[in-house]
């Protein structure tokens, strides 16, 4: 069967999703089975259905999302909790935590969350949790807290606590953690409407993986505005450089996969920029010595100072000529190279001072010749620019380069 473009467009639209990252089998079964339920003759008016009516639109959402989760999911997310609270936010005592899972699905996370603060030294009013689905079935199985050992996991028995605890054939959740959920039946593309309280960590994983490109922009600059200034940001381990991407930083431990907005974002890139620099005039120090052993440059060492200022490193290739220029004998080609390179960076003088040394070392220089009479051109200096053109084909008959 053909996913029709109407349901594509809903899917996207409305979900988010992109139906080949969802399966398309999945979303076809859920087609079948709308279709089926709806009595609709054609998949064309079952597309019309899932417009006008919100109850075959919901129920073919619960069709075709994918709500696997698990009590502490990625037990390293919470060890970082645990230490960050510990570290950090139980000294701040007048305040409450606030803490938002979305998408929570049927409420493992939140439940893994607030066992984790608790276990934190966080008491009741110390912190609250929204925690939002899109699915209506979701979000009533959380409310219950009862989950059938079948139909859930605990990814480290080591985190069964008074908090959460297996008896017989299922997992249950204390009344203290449930008073300290709000359970919500939200979508996550529509968030800033909804909400407009601020968190200080926001627990958004194993979603994007499902998403469109547009989708995912929106969403995280919904979440960006629902975070305090350096707050945290939990995410799936395939989706944390989705965030990196969009501006957020990298904090917390290797396999945590946290991020943050971050206050000194802009000095941070600075300071990174000078690292990157440093390291980068280190590194041509380094071919320094290389050049001392070789004596005389090399085509490869030509090449390679002109591949550096061909993506951009005109510093670094600047640099690698100034040193070639210092340790040995004037040589036209490094004159002509850093020409072109002043040239890049629109310095002409600087060029200019250049490719004339590079014709005074060498007189019949072909492409400095041209490139001379190129910058005359430019500076207005028509006269002089055709004498160099002269030059220079005078220099090809000669030498045939
Ligand atoms: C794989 S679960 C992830 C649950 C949990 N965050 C975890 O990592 O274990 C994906 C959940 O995303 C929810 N979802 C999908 N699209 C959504 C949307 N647009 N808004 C809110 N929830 C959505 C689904 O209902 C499903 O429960």
């Amino acid at each position: 069967m053909i996913i029709s473009d109407n349901i594509n467009k809903i899917i996207e639209k409305k979900i988010g999703a992109d139906i080949n990252l969802l399966g398309v089998k999945n979303v076809e079964s859920a087609i079948l089975n709308g279709i089926k339920k709806s009595k609709a003759k054609s998949i064309e008016e079952y597309g019309i259905l899932l417009q006008i009516d919100n109850n075959i639109y919901n129920s073919f959402v619960e069709e075709i999302i994918i709500p696997k989760t698990w009590f502490f999911r990625n037990k390293d997310s919470y060890i970082y909790l645990k230490n960050e609270i510990i570290g950090k936010w139980k000294t701040e005592e007048n305040r409450v935590l606030r803490v938002l899972s979305i998408p929570c699905s049927t409420g493992e996370e939140p439940y893994s969350i607030a066992s984790t603060l608790f276990e934190a030294g966080l008491n009741k009013s110390n912190f609250t949790i929204d925690a939002m689905d899109i699915s209506n079935n979701a979000i009533s199985f959380a409310n219950c807290g009862i989950y059938p050992k079948n139909h859930t996991q605990i990814e480290d028995v080591s985190f069964i606590n008074q908090y959460i605890f297996e008896n017989g054939e299922n997992i249950y959740v204390d009344d203290q953690l449930k008073s300290q959920i709000s359970f919500i039946n939200a979508n996550l593309l529509d968030i800033n409407s909804l909400n407009k309280k601020k968190y200080d960590i926001i627990f958004c994983r194993n979603v994007f993986i499902y998403f469109t490109k547009k989708a995912r922009e929106k969403v995280i600059l919904n979440l960006k505005n629902l975070l305090i200034k350096g707050g945290l940001i939990f995410t799936g381990h395939a989706e944390l450089n989705i965030f990196l991407n969009s501006g957020f930083i990298k904090t917390g431990t290797k396999n945590s996969f946290v991020c943050s907005v971050g206050k000194k974002k802009k000095k941070e890139l600075k300071k990174k920029k000078k690292r990157e620099l440093k390291i980068n005039i280190k590194k041509a120090i380094i071919s320094k010595e290389q050049i001392n052993i070789e004596k005389e440059p090399t085509v490869l060492t030509y090449q390679m100072i002109k591949s550096l200022a061909d993506i951009g490193e005109y510093q670094k290739a600047m640099l690698l000529c100034e040193t070639y220029i210092e340790e040995m004998k004037p040589d036209a080609e490094i004159f002509y190279i850093k020409g072109l390179i002043h040239q890049l960076q629109n310095s002409m003088d600087n060029a200019q001072v250049n490719f004339e040394k590079a014709i005074y070392l060498k007189p019949d220089y072909y492409d400095a010749l041209l490139q001379m009479s190129f910058l005359m051109e430019k500076k207005g200096k028509l006269k002089s620019a055709v004498l160099f053109k002269n030059r220079a084909k005078r220099s090809y008959k000669l030498t045939g380069e």
